[in-house]
């Protein structure tokens, strides 16, 4: 069983326990104590903090998508906000699988507030078609969550503002398989300078994760015999969420 699902059991057992108890104390005359005060669920545990020790005697639960993006506000960590229109947080599927990275809104992701809707976003459409799969079974973000004037590449201070809210979001998803789109996705998630020339083609990990970095559909719409690259590194993840312990398995991982 799934951990975080046996965590959650045992506390709405323990909850059940308790309120039975506090009932049966009040028909005691016991009227002090307070029914309400027993949360029906566990908090969400605070996200990480790289290189502090956050104990970890409080039970907790994994945070939500919803929480994440609530905690993301309408953000103001970095300057890129001030050029923005919208936060493109990300969409799909929140149980997914699968979970797509890119890098940053563009233009057309910046006026619709949602990644991947311009044209290399249709190419990334007709690449999971061809997997057998649709936006709605696929959870789809970028390392950044604002679009940087003019689709320059983000700055040190902007990708440490916001990199914490992707792996906050991988861990709430918790898929099975990660594809990171293109040079930036691949070496932040990586944290590595390799060219995802080099990178592309095997597998990785990534917050405990089976990683599969490949070219970016930008690229292929400049550099379409990158295509056959893309699609053999396709195959390698179509059989990876093919297998029975989906992504878990231990096998080829380096
Ligand atoms: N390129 C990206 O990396 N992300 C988008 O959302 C759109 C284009």
């Amino acid at each position: 069983m799934d951990p975080q699902n046996e965590i959650r059991r045992l506390w709405s057992e323990a909850v059940a326990q308790s309120r039975g108890l506090l009932q049966e104390l009040q028909q005691l005359g016991i009227e002090s104590l307070h029914l309400a005060e027993i949360p029906d669920d566990l908090p969400p545990c605070p996200p990480k903090v790289i290189g502090v020790d956050q104990g970890g005697a409080t039970p907790c639960r994994q945070e939500t998508l919803e929480e994440i993006r609530q905690d993301l506000g309408e953000c103001s960590r970095c300057a890129l906000s001030k050029g923005r229109q919208q936060i493109v947080f990300g969409v799909g599927n929140p149980k997914a699988r699968l979970v797509l990275v890119g890098e940053a809104p563009g233009r057309e992701e910046d006026e619709r507030g949602e990644p991947f809707v311009g044209e290399a976003g249709r190419l990334l459409d007709k690449i999971l078609a061809a997997m057998g799969l649709m936006r709605d079974d696929v959870y789809i973000c970028n390392v950044q969550k604002c679009r940087p004037p003019s689709n320059r590449d983000p700055k040190s201070e902007e990708i440490a503002a916001c990199q914490p809210f992707l792996r906050r979001q991988l861990a709430a998803i918790r898929p099975d398989v990660i594809i990171s789109l293109g040079r930036f996705s691949s070496q932040i998630l990586l944290e590595t300078a390799a060219p995802v020339g080099r990178l592309r083609g095997q597998w990785r990990r990534c917050e405990g994760v089976d990683l599969m970095p490949t070219f970016h559909p930008a690229y292929l719409l400049r550099n379409p015999l990158g295509k056959r690259e893309v699609w053999e590194d396709m195959k390698l993840v179509m059989a990876r969420l093919r297998s029975p312990a989906g992504g878990q398995s231990d096998g080829d991982r380096p």
